[in-house]
């Protein structure tokens, strides 16, 4: 993939380009609680956006697609988000940096990756950071990598209209080879868990269902949890967000005022602290209680958060008493996508052929499985 990239760069701009690539993201579990001050769990995977970029003299920006074989043009500083969809999550970035006043001139770029699109692996995160931090390579502009996941986030929130939170940003930049990372999106600390699951290995189940709402609901579920939030601060001033929420306020104070909203933000709540004692679980290596929490969360996503859909469900059902599965729920922003799956080893074969068969049957489409493994975050690819 990337000598084609390369070859493709090089065909088009005549020039030898600086190839970066950054990955996409599994979490094992922690949903939906980034933009909540909780805790996340994830990881990057072995699946990538790969971005070739190389300097131009003038102020003309040129992006090109493999995957969609498209191209798309722009000039500095006007940067239009009109048009084709992949090219947002790239100019996004620029906007962030132009924003901030860094110094830039045109530049070619080529894009393709294998993160597959809609299936909740974050492949926009993937684009946003290879993007970044391609940029900040080829410019020079000693931005950390904190500070570029913030950007790329902001880039989602105000190009692609989608108020996501820091999670899928930071495991694409920060990701590390067979660990997990607990992140505190308040404090923003992080701490690696080495991954190991003796004779057990994830696989991820995917759905392809997109569903065309999936970004709005996403931001009404973000404004339901601040309503929550909104409704106890009159009674509680020092809770600033769900992190500071228990279930006896929320039972209190939003649940007579607003049932749905009640019933969002128990969610949340119940999913931090969840978080907090599966890595509890990791640390003694009780990956029973994990598995059984994956599931847990998943319930929480269907019934209260609202946030699965049919298939996905039908997936979780179909694994929930197999003891092939430790623990298995929907994963990332939902409403479609993957399943993330705790399956033994020498049995995923065949719990995969089975599930295939009774997807195909239950909703007459094909699923896709994948074997994940879990790898570093972004880096520049050596280009010998
Ligand atoms: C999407 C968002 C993340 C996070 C997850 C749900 O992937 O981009 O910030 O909120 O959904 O956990």
């Amino acid at each position: 993939m990337v000598e084609e990239l390369k070859k493709v760069f090089i065909e088009k701009f005549a020039a030898t380009p600086i190839l970066v690539k950054s990955p996409g993201r599994i979490n094992l579990i922690g949903e939906h609680t980034d933009y909540n001050d909780g805790f996340v769990l994830p990881a990057a995977i072995d699946k990538y956006a790969y971005v070739a970029i190389q300097k131009r003299e003038d102020k003309h920006i040129n992006l090109f697609s493999v995957d969609f074989n498209e191209a798309q043009e722009a000039t500095l500083p006007e940067l239009t988000t009109e048009g084709k969809h992949w090219p947002v999550y790239i100019l996004g970035v620029v906007d962030q940096l132009l924003k901030s006043n860094y110094a830039l001139t045109g530049f070619n770029l080529v894009l393709c990756g294998d993160v597959p699109i809609g299936a909740g692996l974050s492949s926009s995160a993937a684009v946003e950071c290879a993007t970044i931090f391609a940029l900040n390579e080829l410019f020079n502009l000693g931005i950390s990598k904190m500070e570029m996941v913030k950007m790329a986030q902001k880039a989602e929130h105000e190009f692609a209209g989608v108020k996501c939170g820091i999670m899928d940003q930071f495991a694409s930049m920060f990701g590390k080879e067979n660990n997990l990372i607990r992140l505190d999106c308040r404090s923003l600390q992080y701490e690696y868990f080495p991954f190991y699951v003796p004779g057990f290995q994830v696989v991820l189940m995917d759905t392809h269902v997109k569903h065309s709402l999936a970004s709005s609901a996403y931001n009404e579920r973000r404004a339901q949890c601040e309503k929550g939030v909104a409704i106890i601060q009159p009674f509680f001033p020092q809770v600033k967000s769900l992190r500071d929420v228990n279930l006896q306020m929320l039972q209190q104070y939003v649940f007579p005022v607003d049932e749905l909203v009640y019933r969002r933000c128990k969610y949340v709540v119940e999913e931090i602290e969840r978080t907090v004692n599966a890595c509890t679980d990791l640390i003694k290596n009780d990956f029973i209680s994990f598995g059984k929490k994956m599931f847990q969360t998943h319930e929480g996503l269907s019934n209260d958060y609202a946030v699965s859909c049919k298939e996905l469900d039908f997936l979780i059902q179909q694994v929930k008493d197999n003891p092939a599965v430790l623990g298995a729920r929907m994963m990332g922003g939902g409403f479609g996508g993957c399943t993330i799956n705790l399956v033994k080893e020498n049995e995923a074969e065949v719990l995969i052929e089975k599930v295939s068969k009774a997807y195909q049957k239950e909703t007459c489409s094909a699923l896709s499985a994948y074997k994940v493994t879990i790898q570093d975050g972004v880096s520049v690819i050596d280009n010998k």
